[in-house]
């Protein structure tokens, strides 16, 4: 039988990201171009710049990564691509692609829903056991998601207001942190003994979270911190930044444990780029460590947006049938229940 090769693209955000993937489980290319550098000075993702560069990167990304392993196009028997959600454009330059070389190669297409593509790149950690919960977070999304089987997902909390990447953001950008400044408050929150400060916990309902007010709260009173030319003392900015990262992390350990128990579940996955934070990693495991749910956690490559778990979403998808017409569009909102 000839082997299933999924060629696979993911540029849903400010990733251009290709993978081949051979028989489900062999992954023989992981390219993955960041446009963060280019987006830097604006502080945050600028949208129109994203498509632009998609545009301007997806084919020679594409030859790239089929010269890799000495593929030709003619070796791919499916194409998969991120349908949704994410940046309007960016999304519509992947779908272009896909379609063209599906169409040109008269091989099926499977579109993908993202935060399915982050749950599924568990897999690259693991064999998943039914039913688990999935905890998914990242700049955009903070969401539980039970999954009885595969691929069918039912969000059983979300945040009410900000997503705790968007709102890391925002608490790292008032403390004159870098962009993307999830990743800066973790690594200025390493250090042993920095002293933490209490948080308020919000109140949500169910299995919900929230950041807005934590968010807001943080910001006010950073900006009442004394100043040197118009920065923060190293000390300052470490405290702030471990008291945000505990008290944003917590909420997430809470909830999913509360919702671990209560559904029965016997594994909870992580996914999304917050799913990279060191402390959320570690935590996460000792929260679970006696009892019988295990616990995967992606590997860090794969925390970030790439095609390598877009293409182990579509694996799945394959083997149920799941293609997409070629006349499809993508979907900027698309919803990961149906
Ligand atoms: O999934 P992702 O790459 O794309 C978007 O949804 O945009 O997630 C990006 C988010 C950003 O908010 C970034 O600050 C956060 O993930 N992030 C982290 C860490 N690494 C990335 N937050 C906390 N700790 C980290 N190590």
């Amino acid at each position: 039988m000839r082997d299933e090769v999924i060629l696979a693209i993911e540029s849903s955000c400010d990733e251009t990201a290709i993978a081949i993937l051979k028989n489900g489980d062999d992954l023989l290319v992981n390219s993955v171009n960041t446009q963060i550098a280019d987006h830097i000075r604006f502080g945050g993702v600028y949208p129109e710049l994203a498509s632009r560069l998609h545009l301007k990167n997806i084919t020679s990304i594409l030859s790239y990564s089929l010269s890799l392993k000495g593929f030709d196009y003619h070796d791919i028997t499916h194409v998969a691509v991120t349908a949704g959600p994410g940046l309007p454009g960016a999304l519509q330059i992947g779908n272009m692609a896909a379609k063209t070389i599906a169409s040109y190669l008269e091989v099926p297409l499977v579109q993908v829903h993202h935060l399915a593509g982050h749950i599924y790149a568990n897999e690259f950690a693991g064999e998943f056991h039914y039913p688990l919960l999935s905890l998914i977070v990242s700049g955009g999304n903070t969401e539980l998601v039970y999954i009885k089987e595969p691929m069918k997902f039912q969000i059983i909390g979300e945040t009410e207001d900000d997503a705790i990447g968007e709102a890391f953001d925002k608490v790292a950008r008032a403390l004159g942190l870098p962009y993307p400044g999830g990743v800066w408050i973790d690594k200025v929150s390493r250090e042993e003994n920095i002293p933490t400060f209490p948080l308020p916990k919000p109140k949500t309902l169910g299995y919900n979270f929230s950041y807005s007010g934590l968010k807001s709260h943080l910001v006010r009173l950073i900006d009442k911190e004394e100043k040197i030319d118009g920065k923060l003392k190293d000390e300052t900015i470490k405290s702030y930044a471990r008291s945000t990262e505990v008290s944003f992390i917590n909420q997430l350990l809470d909830k999913t444990h509360q919702a671990a128990i209560d559904l029965n579940v016997k594994q909870i996955v992580v996914g999304g780029g917050v799913s990279a934070n060191s402390y959320l990693r570690s935590e996460i495991v000792k929260r679970f460590e006696n009892t019988d749910i295990k616990v995967l956690i992606p590997p860090l490559w794969c925390t970030t947006d790439n095609a390598a778990m877009i293409a182990k979403c579509a694996h799945h998808l394959i083997k149920k049938g799941e293609y997409a017409s070629l006349s499809c569009s993508s979907f900027p909102d698309l919803d990961l229940e149906n």
